[in-house]
Order: structure tokens, then C-alpha cells, then sequence
């Protein structure tokens, strides 16, 4: 059985671990030869490796491990790339969140005018590293998380067609576990779905069991009560805030109650809420940094001060396995049907043939098979119509360094409510982001 090579870029992540446990828990189904981490900051990185080579020396001694910041290193002799780089890291991520707020406007990760500039931070070194994938191991695939997921498969699409590159989210996935529970199904893969959208803005309009039976009246039913709030908890996505998110998937829900919407479009159609319910002083941001990072960096150190990963808390997590699905998928052609991020060629008929849209695919050897989602509603329509137009003039902003396109793009985007108020906000983000933007002109 042919024993997989895999480099993981931005080793330093709070999620690295979690994905390395979830390999090592599935050796049985997918060997591994060696585990690479790749990082651009080698302090952050040293935390991380230094308890995952712990971490494999007591589990899996075979497996060989690297730490490095060298590219030719990292990316030689692979068949994979797992890559979440968070360009800029938290600092940034929180100036995305809390210059909108001074502005009245939703400051959000992925969505709105924080979307936008992270968007374009994230354009060039996710390119970057494709180039490196490609030059130092031409045949290897590259599974991106790295956000916005959006903007990220846009512009591997236009700058990049001809590369293995696919784009993956875990949103849908950690919603789907949610309705599961919810129906008293063990699992999401008990159930087959029929989703579209664009990354973080779409909906499910059907949902089976294995034997085909509707299971949309009961969940249906459930979000439209207590949205995606269930006795069941979600993992990873279960500090107070992420609850409240699930909860007013009830009132996102409302606007077209024959689906069941991404929990994401709560800041697309209820942004004065979002605003009047954030502290634009301690933002999620800052509930990470005080969180998770502090949990996984504390884990961390503890493996490596006792020498030992015994009794350690860190565990594995749905965000991993999904991406070792992936991998598997892709490495014995097992055609899995999983959400990806693809440009839709046609799988929604009535849509931007060349958008990139989150629908389901058949993974096997050759990469996706998209599958058919036919014609979507005049609602739908119209929102994802502007929406991707955003995450396109963003990817040309980027391309041409276009003040006037970034400007359209936060002018168009749904949450920005005035030529005014984007224009304000682009010159604070550009102020904000010189070290990583473009110069635009
Ligand atoms: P993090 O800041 O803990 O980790 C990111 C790492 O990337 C850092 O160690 C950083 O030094 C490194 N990095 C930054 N720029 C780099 C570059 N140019 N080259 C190499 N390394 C670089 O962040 P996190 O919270 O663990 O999240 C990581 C990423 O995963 C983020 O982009 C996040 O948005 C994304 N994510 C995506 C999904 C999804 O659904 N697609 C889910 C969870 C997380
Ligand atoms: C979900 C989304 C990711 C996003 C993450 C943020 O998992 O799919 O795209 O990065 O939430 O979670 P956080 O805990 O960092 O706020
Ligand atoms: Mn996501």
C-alpha cells in the first residue's frame, strides 16, 4: 500500500494538531511516510511542531517529521498540501473585525468589508505556495482552508486554472452534524444532501437518508424553532457566540422556509442586529486569541516541558477529518460525494457559468465531478449575482492593484450601505493593510 507524503502550510496553526491526531487516528485507512510543517514564522511554528514530533514519536514512530520555513524543504517529494495560512494572523484578523465596527458596519472574518481585506492579504502568499507545490513536486494536490474561501478559489481560478488546487470549507459540515443530531441521526453521513451557494452563503433544498427518504420536514421543522441549536453540541464551534449564531439560523431561516440556509447570511440579512450585539472593543477576534490559542499553545508547551503527550487535552475535530476525507478520496479514487468550492460550469443552470459556488462533488483520482444543482430561486439568485461580483471585483482589484474596482467591491457588497461609507472604510483598511495590499492606484 503506497504510504502518502503531506505538508501542512501555516504549521503554526491552532488547527495543525487537531489534523495530525485525526491522521493518526486513520493510519489504518490512509499511511502516511512522512509529515511536513511549513510556516513563515518559525517561533509560532517551533510551539506546535515541537508537541506534534512528540505527539508522533509516542503514536507513530515510523512516520518521519519535519519542521521547516525552508520551501524547497517543505514542498519536495509530497503528494499533498493541507494549507491554512492565516495571512497577518490574529492582529490583523482583528483590525478586519473592528474597523468596519467604527464605521457602524459589520466587522466580520470572512464576510463584508473584513472579507474583502483579508481577501486581499490571502491572494499572493496562497499563490505563492501553489508555485512552490508545483515547482518542487509538480504531481502533488493542494487542499486549501485558507480563508476567505471565497475570494481564495476565485482567484486560483483566474490566476491558476490548470492546477490541482481544491478549495474546502467546514461550515456546511459542522451545520450538517448539527441537523443530524437534531433528527437523532449518529451522524452526517447518514445523510445525503443537495446544497448550493457560494463559500459561507448558500442553502440546502434537500436532504435524504440513505434509503432516500425526505428528511427536510423534520429539519425544516427544527431551524425554523430553535434554529441550529440542538442538546448536542458542536466541538469546535461552541464558544457562546457561535450559539448565538446557531440560534438566529431561525430567523435566516424565515426568509425562504423551504430551505435551510448557511448560518454565514445571519450578516447579509441582519447586519444592524450583528452590529448592535458586537463590542467593537473585544471582538471574536480577541475571543479566539483568549480561547483557542491560548488552549492549543498551552497544550503545546505542556507536551513539550513533560516530554510527554500523555493526558494532554487536545483532541481531534470534524475541521480534520474532513480533509483527510479529501485526501483519501482523491489518493483511491473513491468518488466520496462532499461539498466543494468549484466553478459551476453549468451545475446551477441558471448561474455565472465562471463563479465559484460550494455545491456537491464526486472526489476520485481526477479530482471533482460537480453535480448537477439545476435552477435556483429568484431569491438566491439574486443575492449570490451580487455577491460574487464582490469576491470577483476583489480577485481584479487585486490583479490590476485597482483602488476604483475595491472600491465598487465594497460598494456592491450587501452589507455596506453607502458609496460613502465604503470609500471611508477602504481608506482605513488600506492604511491598515499596507505591509500586505497591493500598492493600488
Ligand atoms: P493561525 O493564525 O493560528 O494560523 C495560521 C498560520 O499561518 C500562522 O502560524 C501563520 O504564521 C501562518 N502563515 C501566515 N502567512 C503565511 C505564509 N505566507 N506562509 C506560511 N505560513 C503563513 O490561524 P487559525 O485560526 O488556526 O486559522 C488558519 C486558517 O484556516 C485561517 O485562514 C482560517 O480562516 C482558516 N480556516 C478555514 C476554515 C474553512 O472553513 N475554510 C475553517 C477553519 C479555519
Ligand atoms: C467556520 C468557518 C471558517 C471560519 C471559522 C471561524 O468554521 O467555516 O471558515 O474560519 O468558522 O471560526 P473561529 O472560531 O476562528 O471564529
Ligand atoms: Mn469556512
Amino acid at each position: 500500500m503506497k504510504q502518502f507524503s503531506i505538508t501542512i502550510a501555516g504549521g503554526g496553526s491552532t488547527f495543525t494538531p487537531g489534523i495530525i491526531l485525526m491522521l493518526l487516528e486513520n493510519l489504518d485507512r490512509f499511511p502516511i511516510k512522512e509529515i511536513k510543517l511549513y510556516d513563515n514564522d518559525e517561533e509560532r511554528q517551533g510551539t506546535v511542531a515541537g508537541a506534534c514530533r512528540i505527539l508522533l514519536k509516542e503514536k507513530a514512530p515510523q512516520i518521519n517529521f519535519v519542521e521547516t520555513i525552508d520551501p524547497e524543504e517543505a514542498f519536495s517529494n509530497i503528494d499533498f498540501v493541507m494549507a491554512h495560512i492565516r495571512v497577518g494572523k490574529y492582529a490583523m484578523r482583528e483590525k478586519d473585525e473592528k474597523i468596519p465596527l467604527k464605521h457602524g458596519v459589520v466587522g466580520q472574518e470572512t464576510c463584508g468589508p473584513g472579507g474583502i481585506a483579508y481577501g486581499m492579504r490571502s491572494i499572493g502568499p496562497v499563490i505563492e505556495l501553489v508555485d512552490y507545490m508545483e515547482k518542487y513536486s509538480p504531481n502533488a494536490w493542494f487542499l486549501n482552508y485558507s480563508n476567505p474561501a471565497a475570494i481564495v478559489a476565485e482567484a486560483t481560478r483566474r490566476l491558476r486554472p490548470n492546477s490541482k488546487i481544491l478549495n474546502i470549507c467546514d461550515m456546511p459540515i459542522g451545520i450538517e452534524e448539527l441537523m443530524a443530531a437534531s433528527i437523532g441521526l449518529s451522524s452526517r453521513k447518514e445523510m445525503e444532501v443537495r446544497y448550493y451557494g457560494l463559500n459561507h452563503f448558500g442553502w440546502w433544498f434537500d436532504i435524504r437518508d440513505k434509503q432516500g427518504n425526505d428528511l427536510m420536514p423534520k429539519i425544516r421543522e427544527h431551524v425554523s424553532k430553535h434554529g441550529y441549536v440542538t442538546a448536542d453540541e458542536s466541538k469546535q464551534h461552541s464558544d457562546a457566540s457561535w450559539n448565538s449564531t446557531f440560534a438566529k439560523a431561525k430567523d435566516v431561516q424565515a426568509l425562504d422556509p423551504m430551505t435551510v440556509p448557511n448560518t454565514y447570511l445571519k450578516y447579509y440579512f441582519y447586519p444592524d442586529y450583528v452590529v448592535e450585539q458586537s463590542n467593537p472593543e473585544y471582538t471574536r477576534a480577541n475571543e479566539v486569541m483568549d480561547g483557542r490559542e491560548k488552549f492549543v499553545f498551552g497544550e503545546c508547551q505542556k507536551i513539550i516541558d513533560n516530554q510527554t503527550a500523555e493526558g494532554t487535552e487536545l483532541e481531534i475535530d470534524e475541521h480534520a477529518s474532513y480533509i483527510v476525507d479529501l485526501a483519501r478520496a482523491i489518493a483511491y479514487n473513491s468518488k466520496e460525494r462532499m461539498l466543494l468550492i468549484v466553478e459551476n460550469n453549468g451545475a446551477i443552470s441558471n448561474f455565472e457559468p465562471t463563479a465559484m459556488v460550494e455545491i456537491p462533488c464526486l472526489v476520485g483520482s481526477q479530482g471533482p465531478e460537480p453535480l448537477a444543482m439545476g435552477e435556483i430561486p429568484r431569491f438566491q439568485k439574486g443575492l449570490m449575482e451580487q455577491q460574487v461580483a464582490v469576491e470577483k471585483l476583489v480577485v481584479e482589484a487585486w490583479v490590476e492593484k485597482s483602488y476604483q474596482k475595491l472600491w465598487q467591491a465594497l460598494t456592491l457588497s450587501k452589507i455596506v450601505p453607502s458609496a460613502k461609507v465604503a470609500k471611508d472604510l477602504l481608506d482605513d483598511l488600506y492604511e491598515a493593510n499596507k505591509a500586505y495590499w497591493p500598492e493600488l492606484s
